[in-house]
């Protein structure tokens, strides 16, 4: 005879290896807490409907307790015996009160105690990882509200595009981690489902009460279908969808920061708190932090499609294929905050280099457009403005000189409609300021952003 919770209907024990290879509990103790949770609320409810008498259910509430303080004070042992959280909690029951910790089980399988762990677990982190966007967020909009007249080159292709106010840079980032939160708190809404109640797939039939369950758990609602309710991971996929966004968006970022810290760029300087040196090159600093978030992040994308492809194909309902969707989501958790943190901390304490960044527009020919729109704005069809600037520039690129050195005899030559006015336009702060169209790097616009970036995050 077989020895575990469900092994009457065995007549030999399981190879020791089938043990090993298909117990969970290495991993999924991590829910320990959230097993003993639904449990707690799974007997009340029991108690409530009269499907356990209140005698019976009083001593399970309190061997239940009891094993949570042990959990928290760190005095529980899990052993491998017992396959997984569920079982090893409930066996530590039986061995504290006996064979009444055999009535928790009714009308629950494992099915829809695993789902409920899961979505707890979940459920509990979202608003901490939210936070911490938010956290993010509110630092880039401080380092924008400084950095609204510090002109930069924008890039298309890596190359000298059109000059940009720096604060609009850190605002574009902004925007993604606002869409970003937005994912998770969408995610919120589908975690916040119980599955408890749906029992192995196809629900009970004793008297249960889900919404009760629901409402002494905290969730919004209750799954509306037993099959989907044991067999749903979309809300773990979205979790680690969202949080795939979340780290190429960081990722994106971290590359950028790890370029312009270098010596050709020079853009900006990590404070020493955020970087490392080398073992052997002693003058080195390098940015180690964005590195390891950029690596991270493809670290986030295993998780997520380790997941699509166990979930590929799995027919309805429980599987076992689904205890793997488990870690995952775990190491996604476990990555993202620490990754949010620290580059919130490098974020913080990064010098930007006011002047380094000016002087890399004044000289680059990204002045170009500015040209070609003047020409435009005094009636010339812009086709045809976009050719003589080019010519203009060929000839400055030839002679070594950038379009502000060129003479106004020789502007005049290319098209007359060219005034002294010019020269202004072509310098890089006014080429910034003047892009005032909604959404622009205007500066006017910049500070729009910021006024509604600010109303946002005090919501
Ligand atoms: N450890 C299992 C998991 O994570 C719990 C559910 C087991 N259910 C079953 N029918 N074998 O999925």
């Amino acid at each position: 005879m077989s020895n575990k919770l469900w092994g009457g209907r065995f007549q030999q024990q399981a190879d020791a290896l089938v043990d090993s290879f298909g117990a969970s509990i290495s991993f999924d103790q991590l829910m320990a807490d959230e097993d003993i949770e639904g449990s707690l609320a799974h007997v009340k409810m029991l108690g409530k409907t009269g499907i356990l008498t209140h005698e019976d259910v009083s001593q399970i509430v309190a061997g239940l307790e009891e094993i949570q303080q042990d959990l928290h004070a760190g005095k529980l042992k899990f052993t491998n015996d017992n396959e997984d959280i569920h079982m090893n909690i409930e066996k530590i029951l039986t061995d504290r009160i006996g064979p009444v910790a055999g009535k928790l089980h009714t009308a629950r399988s494992r099915n829809d105690q695993v789902a409920t762990d899961f979505h707890l677990y979940l459920k509990k982190r979202l608003p901490k990882i939210i936070a911490e966007i938010k956290t993010l967020q509110t630092t880039l909009v401080q380092m924008a509200e400084a950095n609204v007249e510090t002109v930069m080159p924008g890039y298309t292709h890596l190359q000298h595009a059109q000059p940009i106010s720096y604060g609009h840079y850190l605002m574009a980032y902004y925007q993604m981690l606002k869409r970003d939160k937005e994912r998770f708190e969408f995610n919120q809404k589908h975690t916040d489902m119980l599955p408890l109640g749906a029992a192995a797939l196809a629900g009970t039939t004793f008297p249960i009460d889900r919404q009760f369950t629901a409402q002494e758990l905290g969730f919004e609602e209750v799954y509306a279908n037993s099959l989907d309710a044991v067999s749903d991971r979309d809300f773990a996929l979205e979790f680690l969808s969202n949080s795939s966004i979340l780290m190429m968006h960081l990722s994106r970022f971290c590359e950028e920061i790890s370029m312009w810290v270098s010596y050709e760029f020079q853009y900006l300087t990590l404070s020493d708190e955020y970087a490392t040196g080398s073992s052997i090159m002693p003058q080195k600093k390098n940015p180690d932090m964005a590195e390891l978030i950029r690596g991270k992040s493809g670290r986030i994308y295993g998780d997520l499609m380790g997941l699509l492809a166990t979930m590929k194909s799995l027919p309805l309902a429980y599987n076992k294929d689904l205890q793997e969707d488990k870690e995952g989501v775990f190491d996604a958790v476990k990555t993202l905050m620490p990754a949010l943190r620290v580059f919130n901390g490098m974020l913080k304490t990064l010098k930007v280099n006011k002047e380094r960044m000016k002087h890399s527009t004044e000289h680059d020919l990204s002045n170009a457009t500015e040209l070609a729109d003047y020409l435009a704005a005094k009636g010339v069809p812009f086709r045809e403005a976009h050719g003589i600037v080019g010519r203009l520039v060929l000839n400055c690129i030839q002679t070594k000189r950038d379009l502000q050195d060129l003479s106004l005899e020789e502007l005049q030559a290319a098209s007359p409609v060219i005034k002294n006015d010019v020269y202004e336009e072509l310098v890089p702060e006014v080429a910034v300021k003047r892009r005032n169209s909604e959404g622009g790097t205007g500066f006017e616009q910049v500070k729009k952003q910021i006024a509604n970036a600010k109303q946002e995050l005090k919501k």
